[in-house]
C-alpha cells in the first residue's frame, strides 16, 4: 500500500484531519485536508469537528491548535520541528518589558511558546499584525518576538512599538542582493515579500504579505511573473493554485525544521496516537484568550 493510501485509511479510522503549513514539502501539502498560513490554520483548528488533528508544521502552530481545542487530540508527528524564532523569546524578558512600560499592551506574534502567549494581551499573525495593533487601546505596544515584522508594522501604524530582537533565520537569508539578482534576470517579475524579511527587502518589495496573501496577490495581479520572498516550498502551492503564472524562489530560503514532517512520521503518529501535544492547563487557559481575541479580529 502507498503511504498516501495508508494515511487515508488511518484518517478514517481515527476521524482525523490533517492541517499543513504552506512550507511543508509538496507530498505533505498534497495529502493535507487544509494547507494555509498561520492564521488560516488556527481558524481551521478552531472549527474542525474531527476528533484528532494531525498538525504538519512547527511546534507553536500545533500548540495553538491544542490550546484552541483542549478536548481534542493534537498530534505533532515530529516534536523536533520547532521554530527557532519562537525559541528566542522568554517569559522573564517579557515581564521585564512590562515593568519598564506598564501602559503598553503586549502583542505576541503566534510564533511564540504557549508560556509567552500567556503573558500577552493579544496574538497576531503576519496577515493581521497592523489590524491587531490598531485595535488596542494603548498608544504603545510591546511586540514579541519578530523585530522585522514589528518594524514592518511600524511603517503602517501611529502607535509606538517596543520591539524584541528576534528574527527568522530563513527570512533573514533573503537579502536585498538576492532579490535584486532575481529581478535582473526577470525584470518584469513582481516582488512578493513576507514581513519577516529584513527592512531592505521590504523597501524594494511590490507586495508585503503573509504566505496566504501571496496566493491572493498572484491570483489578482495582471502580471505573470513573481519573485517569491519567503520559504521555497511556498512555490508548490502557488504553482498549484495559480498555474498560469511563473514563480521564482529565493535560493537557500529553506526552513529546515518544517521539513522534519514526513509521510512516515504522519503514519506512525496516527498508528500510535503519539507524539501528542500537551500544554499545561493553567498556561493554556491564559494563552487561549489572546489567541481567541486574534481570531475575532480576523484577517
Ligand atoms: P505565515 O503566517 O505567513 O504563513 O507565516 C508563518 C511563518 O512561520 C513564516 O515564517
Ligand atoms: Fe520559524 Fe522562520 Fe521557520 Fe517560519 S520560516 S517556522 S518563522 S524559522
Amino acid at each position: 500500500m502507498r503511504p498516501q493510501e495508508r494515511i487515508e485509511e488511518l484518517k478514517r479510522e481515527r476521524n482525523a484531519v490533517i492541517l499543513a503549513h504552506n512550507y511543508q514539502v509538496p507530498e505533505i501539502q498534497d495529502i493535507a485536508d487544509y494547507v494555509g498560513d498561520s492564521l488560516g490554520l488556527a481558524l481551521q483548528a478552531s472549527k474542525t469537528d474531527a476528533d484528532v488533528i494531525v498538525f504538519c508544521g512547527v511546534d507553536f502552530m500545533a500548540e495553538s491548535a491544542k490550546i484552541l481545542n483542549p478536548d481534542k487530540v493534537v498530534l505533532h508527528p515530529e516534536p523536533m520541528a520547532k521554530c527557532p524564532m519562537a525559541a528566542m523569546c522568554t517569559v522573564d524578558g517579557i515581564k521585564m518589558l512590562k515593568k519598564d512600560f506598564p501602559k503598553a499592551d503586549v502583542v505576541a506574534y503566534v510564533n511564540t511558546s504557549a508560556e509567552c502567549k500567556a503573558e500577552a494581551d493579544v496574538c497576531c499573525t503576519s496577515s493581521n499584525a497592523v489590524k491587531v495593533i490598531d485595535s488596542l487601546e494603548s498608544d504603545i505596544v510591546i511586540f514579541i518576538p519578530d523585530e522585522n515584522l514589528a518594524s514592518c508594522s511600524q511603517r503602517e501604524t501611529d502607535k509606538g512599538i517596543i520591539m524584541w530582537p528576534g528574527y527568522c533565520p530563513t527570512h533573514d537569508s533573503i537579502t536585498k542582493e538576492k532579490i535584486e539578482a532575481l529581478k535582473k534576470e526577470h525584470p518584469d517579475a513582481v516582488i512578493l515579500a513576507h514581513p519577516e524579511c529584513p527592512p531592505e527587502v521590504i523597501d524594494i518589495a511590490d507586495f508585503v504579505c503573509s504566505t496566504e496573501g501571496m496566493i491572493s496577490a498572484a491570483r489578482s495581479s495582471d502580471k505573470t511573473e513573481f519573485i517569491v520572498g519567503t520559504e521555497t516550498d511556498m512555490i508548490h502551492r502557488l504553482t498549484k493554485e495559480v498555474p498560469d503564472k511563473t514563480f521564482y524562489p529565493v535560493k537557500g530560503a529553506v526552513c529546515p525544521t518544517m521539513k522534519l514532517i514526513t509521510l512516515d512520521n504522519i503514519i506512525s503518529a496516527l498508528e500510535n496516537m503519539a507524539p501528542e501535544i500537551v500544554v499545561d492547563e493553567e498556561i493554556a487557559a491564559r494563552a487561549r484568550e489572546p489567541l481567541r481575541r486574534m481570531l475575532e479580529i480576523g484577517r
